[in-house]
């Protein structure tokens, strides 16, 4: 049996018989119901899944995958997170890449020593007591022996005499920043409202390199199975019209966590995992969409619940100049107005509806001129009283652009390990108010299409990693070369390094020409993926 002592006040009592069941001959209850280890944490979909992943392949749990499935959601539900809690590292189960440059801010030491093999997105998305906190070392080290060694050492009362381990800071930290109980929870046990779901939402997204993306989720609820739902997703590329249809299904942990699986007409080359927060009022939900193996393709979703009024999603263009005439808009939503007056239409000061081009209740086109004088700056978009706030920007000239992201990262792959992408965008700004480009008032007016290329980021003499690390196509998009060492390359290297992605655009109209440039690392394949899991199957 699993023992440890719980303190006389705390512990979740666990009040369902299908975790007995799975758990109990190790876990054993109290006379309150407080089963051993799991009544002292809270988590995470994705941090249960793995443990109750590791009881079943390391530790000999008998579990089969439906109990699994029900042990996971009774789990997620009653010792989850809440909104506030699990907020900043949402990034972890959306899968952004960025996140793996999140750093932790509560402590410096904390940070550095678990953030080597995981996230520490990891380590923020629990909550447990300070023997918990203690046993989770134990546990390191146990699966991981070598962990003890080296600089990040995971020994206990390792350093010189008088002086705390690292590892012995960090569970000090631990066990006073993440307590198992804290107000937010408490407060969110108490208030939480059943899921409803059920409906017409209305969707606007965004997939680096294509796009926005705007359209429709119906959401319908699964008979008989809690907080599950099926959904069927129709959306339109605005910038290509190429429109796509989804089938999915998902099911919603701790009353906000939306974890869902969408496909295709190709059915399972195409599959799609969904990670989503479900706002409070359950009017609103978002996320990310994405796929590849490190998840690195994807979307930005926001959905919206579609009433009996109207509902603007978005516009397909992100900024517009001012001086420009007879420009072509369209505003996409829901139950827009189906014979609109130019007026019923309104993008604030200085820019003005002419005509209406098309209606329909999703899209309305329509035909806009921009004052020469018309302020600079972000405007909402209003249809008959609908609101879409900082849906465009209007701006006098462009002062640069910028490749985001910033720090790029992709992995060779396509003989044993797939590839990982990484697609670029050049976004042109305006610098603001200020006049200083890179200060927190510049204006961002979109991605625009740039000529791209590579230029050798030069660490060392005689660098080569331009002709190895691979190709970066004419949309941005970077295609790593093959893993595996390349007997054409000096001392047996892999097609690995590191590069500068260049963005050279000339704005229509003018003379100059402007350049933005990003950081890529081209990395080996992840062998172990440790930030590997499948909430929502
Ligand atoms: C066959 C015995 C066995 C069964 C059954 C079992 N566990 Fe465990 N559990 C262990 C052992 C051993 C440890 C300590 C080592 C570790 O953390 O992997 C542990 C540790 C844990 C911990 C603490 C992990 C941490 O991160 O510190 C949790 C939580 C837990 N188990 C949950 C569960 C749940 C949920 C189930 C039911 C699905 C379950 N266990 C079933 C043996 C078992
Ligand atoms: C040597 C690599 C390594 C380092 C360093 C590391 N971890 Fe982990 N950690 C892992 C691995 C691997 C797992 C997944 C174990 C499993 O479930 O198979 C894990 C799992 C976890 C989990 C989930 C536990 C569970 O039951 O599922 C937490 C929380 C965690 N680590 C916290 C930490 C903290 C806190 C630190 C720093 C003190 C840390 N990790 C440093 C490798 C590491």
């Amino acid at each position: 049996m699993v023992q440890s002592a719980p303190p006389a006040d705390e512990g979740i009592p666990v009040m369902s018989d299908e975790v007995r069941r799975a758990c109990g001959v190790c876990h054993p209850a109290d006379a309150q119901g407080r089963m051993s280890r799991i009544s002292y944490r809270r988590a995470t979909p994705e941090n249960w899944e793995l443990t109750i992943k590791r009881m079943a392949a390391l530790n000999g749990a008998p579990v089969t995958p439906e109990q699994a499935r029900k042990v996971l959601k009774y789990l997620a539900d009653h010792h989850g997170l809440a909104p506030e809690e699990a907020a900043p590292v949402m990034f972890d189960a959306e899968r952004r890449v960025q996140g793996m440059s999140f750093t932790y801010e509560g402590d410096k030491q904390t940070h550095d020593l678990c953030n080597a093999c995981h996230s520490v997105g990891r380590v923020l998305s629990e909550r447990r007591t300070p023997e918990e906190w203690d046993l989770l070392i134990a546990m390191h080290r146990g699966v991981y022996p070598g962990i003890d060694g080296g600089s990040g050492s995971f020994r206990r009362g390792a350093g010189a005499p008088g002086v705390k381990a690292p590892v012995d800071l960090a569970v000090e930290h631990l066990a006073k920043a993440f307590p198992l109980m804290s107000a937010e929870w408490r407060e969110w046990s108490a208030t939480r409202a059943p899921v409803r779901l059920d409906g017409r939402w209305s969707l606007a997204g965004y997939q680096p390199g294509r796009g926005p993306v705007f359209g429709e989720v119906v959401v319908e609820a699964v008979p008989g199975e809690p907080d599950t739902f099926t959904t069927t997703t129709t959306f339109t590329y605005a910038k290509t019209g190429e429109t796509v249809t989804r089938d999915g299904r998902a099911i919603v942990y701790t009353g906000f966590q939306w974890r869902g699986r969408s496909s295709g007409p190709s059915a399972e080359a195409d599959e799609w995992r969904e990670v989503a927060a479900i706002s409070r009022d359950q009017q609103e939900m978002s996320g990310r969409w994405f796929t590849g193996f490190y998840g690195e393709v994807g979307l930005d979703v926001t959905l919206r619940r579609v009433g009996a009024g109207p509902v603007v999603a978005g516009i397909d263009v992100p900024s517009l100049r001012a001086g420009a005439t007879a420009q072509t808009v369209r505003i996409y939503g829901a139950n827009l107005p189906q014979s609109p007056a130019t007026d019923d239409i309104a993008f604030g000061a200085g820019v003005t509806v002419t005509g209406i081009v098309e209606a329909s209740p999703t899209v309305l086109t329509v035909t806009v001129d921009v004052a020469d004088d018309a302020r600079v700056g972000p405007r909402d978009v209003i249809v008959a009283g609908a609101h879409r706030p900082s849906a465009l920007v209007v701006y006098d000239r462009i002062d640069g652009v910028r490749v985001t992201p910033q720090a790029g990262l992709a992995r060779v792959g396509g003989i044993v390990h797939p590839k990982m992408l990484q697609q670029f965008e050049a976004v042109a700004f305006h610098s603001g108010p200020d006049g200083k480009a890179g200060t927190d008032d510049d204006l961002l007016l979109g991605a625009v299409e740039a000529n791209w290329s590579l230029e050798e980021y030069s660490a060392t003499f005689l660098e080569d990693d331009l002709e190895y690390v691979g190709e970066l196509r004419p949309d941005g998009l970077f295609v790593p070369n093959v893993d595996g060492i390349n007997p054409e390359r000096s001392g047996g290297r892999n097609n690995i390094g590191d590069v500068w992605v260049v963005a050279e655009y000339a704005p229509p109209g003018e003379s100059k020409t402007l350049r933005g440039r990003a950081h890529l690392l081209v990395a080996p394949p992840l062998y172990m993926n440790w930030a590997s899991t499948e909430v929502g199957q």
